[in-house]
């Protein structure tokens, strides 16, 4: 129970941004969305919550991302509870007859299937006992294989084909099975009888289900949509742009949080359109060193990197295991598993006892094809014909499965330096180009690339890095034109209509209350405003105003319709 010495708080790795701060916020926001209209970018603005087959898909199953930190959910109509308990009573009483006709113990699960209501029981039996069979029937239900071939199949270590797995695991998702226990003697049968039974699948069925999670990126939801609306049918280069929160269920730290905000730009289309073009690899780089340049950003890094095509990965990544296997136990705990589960997360380890080790692997650029190395070679060339300063990082794979060829990261300098705001979280921004990720959703090719900006972190930067120029304080705590002060609770109804008139025109205006003294309106107008405008019995009468200017300590007497024209100054 929250209490006023224990109050509700906002959640672990959530924060509240609040002024002056958002000021900051709007005006980095608008900086991008000016430098993203230059080079050709419309907006586009997808849920926040996605189906999570997309990112199992999209992002990849084995990614830390998609295996430990997404928020899902089962999402599913709630069944109601009174027809739920009429149908049961009403199947057991007119065809199930009375309990004691079961014998023996169940040992199986009940479901509730999608249609709500008839037909939605199914059982996975060990064996099929008379009462179990007597059950089924009952209720029109098949019998479902026995229980432990189900497990066994669950249990699979090999991949199982996606298809096979919806299809299947659409029945089997535990949420929506009722287990009836045996290992509480002689109970089974109670429960079945028991209103438990509404309670337990009230609590935990839904009518129909599926799996949705948070978004924790935002290039997958951007493809999804390409695909759904047929972006490519065109023919033309999409060039898409996206601010909004993400959320990973991360350690938080500074500059890490579980709802952090991406500013993020998708380029994409069919290859007729250009969209496999190494010109657009580097336009977009280009594009992001005048965004931080116009942001104020001082010391950025752009590292880059080709992690090759399609058919360049798998033979990089099986020389990587052959590689790790002989000193995989001279790694530590982390690395050990990454070379199992996903050999090229091992390249951004940043434990340095591994670093000396981890060098000595094998190198991407060594296993690109004639196409891969030609392209990277363009998109360098292109860099250097803009003067956009690079360093080409053979580690750099990044950590989501769709990158194919380039690949990069912008960094600011890490911890100890004032510079940055980020302690260890250096990465400012991160992307590459995804040219199967289209294919991999069920779209048509498409190749693209794109990138995410971390706001949070970008934020975290301009304030550590003070005097950015167009991010000055004064810029974002900009003082408001007037205050009104009304003398009286009186004068309240006047002054509102004063701040309305002015506030139609333009200004920017507080008002005080009539109940305030004086002196408190004076030191409250001076902290937010560049005029406090007195509101007094003589002032409404007349229409003739007081106006004190704080920076000149001039106090004069302006009508009424001279003001607005006199507060802009
Ligand atoms: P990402 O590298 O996972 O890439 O994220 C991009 C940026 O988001 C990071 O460089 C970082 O600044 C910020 N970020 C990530 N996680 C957090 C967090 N927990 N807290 C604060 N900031 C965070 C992507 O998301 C790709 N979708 C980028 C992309 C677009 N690639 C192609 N197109």
């Amino acid at each position: 129970m929250p209490t006023p010495s224990n109050p509700l708080k906002a959640v672990r790795g959530t924060r509240d941004l609040l002024p002056p701060d958002t000021a900051l916020w709007n005006r980095v926001e608008s900086i991008a969305r000016s430098v993203f209209s230059r080079y050709g970018f419309g907006e586009i603005r997808t849920p926040i919550f996605e189906d999570t087959s997309l990112f199992a898909r999209g992002v990849g199953e084995e990614t830390d991302i998609v295996s430990k930190e997404m928020y899902s959910w089962e999402d599913g109509e709630r069944l109601d509870k009174e027809k739920l308990r009429d149908w049961w009573f009403r199947k057991h009483d007119e065809q199930l007859g009375s309990w004691e006709e079961f014998e023996g113990t169940f040992d199986y699960t009940v479901e509730i299937q999608d249609r709500p209501y008839e037909n939605e029981l199914l059982a996975f039996a060990n064996q099929a006992t008379p009462a179990l069979t007597a059950t089924l029937a009952a209720f029109e239900a098949p019998l479902y294989p026995p229980r432990a071939d189900v497990d066994a199949w669950l249990a699979q270590d090999e991949p199982r084909d996606s298809s096979q797995l919806n299809d299947r695991s659409r029945h089997l998702k535990p949420v929506k099975r009722l287990v009836v226990p045996t290992g509480i003697p002689n109970k089974t049968e109670e429960w079945l009888k028991d209103d438990l039974v509404v309670e337990y699948a009230f609590g935990n069925f839904t009518k129909s289900s599926q799996s949705l999670t948070l978004r924790p990126e935002n290039t997958a939801g951007v493809v999804r949509a390409y695909i759904e609306h047929n972006l490519g049918d065109s023919g033309q280069l999409q060039k898409l742009f996206y601010i909004g929160p993400q959320f990973r269920r991360e350690r938080p730290q500074r500059g890490r949080y579980r709802q952090f905000w991406q500013i993020g730009a998708e380029v994409l289309g069919p290859v007729t359109s250009g969209s496999e073009s190494p010109l657009r690899d580097a336009e977009v780089l280009e594009m992001l060193a005048t965004l931080l340049d116009e942001l104020g950003i001082k010391g950025w890094k752009l590292e880059l990197n080709s992690v090759g095509s399609a058919t360049d990965r798998p033979r990089y990544v099986a020389a990587l295991r052959e590689a790790l296997a002989p000193i995989k136990h001279q790694l530590c705990e982390d690395n050990q598993r990454r070379a199992e589960t996903n050999p090229l997360r091992v390249l951004d380890s940043k434990d340095p006892a591994d670093q000396a080790l981890i060098d000595a692997l094998p190198r991407i650029a060594d296993f690109l094809d004639d196409p891969s190395r030609d392209h990277f070679a363009q998109v360098l060339a292109a860099l250097d014909a803009c003067g956009v300063p690079y360093t080409v990082n053979p580690r750099l794979v990044r950590g989501l499965d769709y990158y194919t060829r380039t690949t990069f990261e912008f960094t600011v300098p890490s911890s100890g330096d004032p510079a940055s705001g980020l302690g260890t979280q250096n990465a400012l921004l991160g992307g590459g180009r995804y040219d199967g990720l289209s294919e991999m959703l069920g779209g048509p090719r498409a190749p693209g690339i794109g990138f995410a900006i971390g706001e949070d972190r970008l934020i975290l930067t301009l304030q550590a890095q003070s005097g950015a120029p167009h991010l000055d304080s004064e810029m974002w705590e900009k003082k408001l034109d007037a205050y009104i002060a009304p003398l009286g609770a009186e004068r309240n109804a006047a002054a509102l209509a004063l701040a309305r008139e002015l506030r139609r025109a333009g200004l920017t205006v507080e008002v005080g209350d009539g109940s305030f003294r004086l002196k408190k309106s004076f030191e409250a107008a001076d902290r937010v405003a560049r005029h406090i405008v007195i509101l007094g019995e003589d002032e409404v009468a007349t229409g003739i105003l007081t106006v004190k200017t704080f920076a000149t300590g001039e106090q004069t007497k302006i009508a009424q319709a001279d003001l607005a024209q006199a507060l802009r100054t």
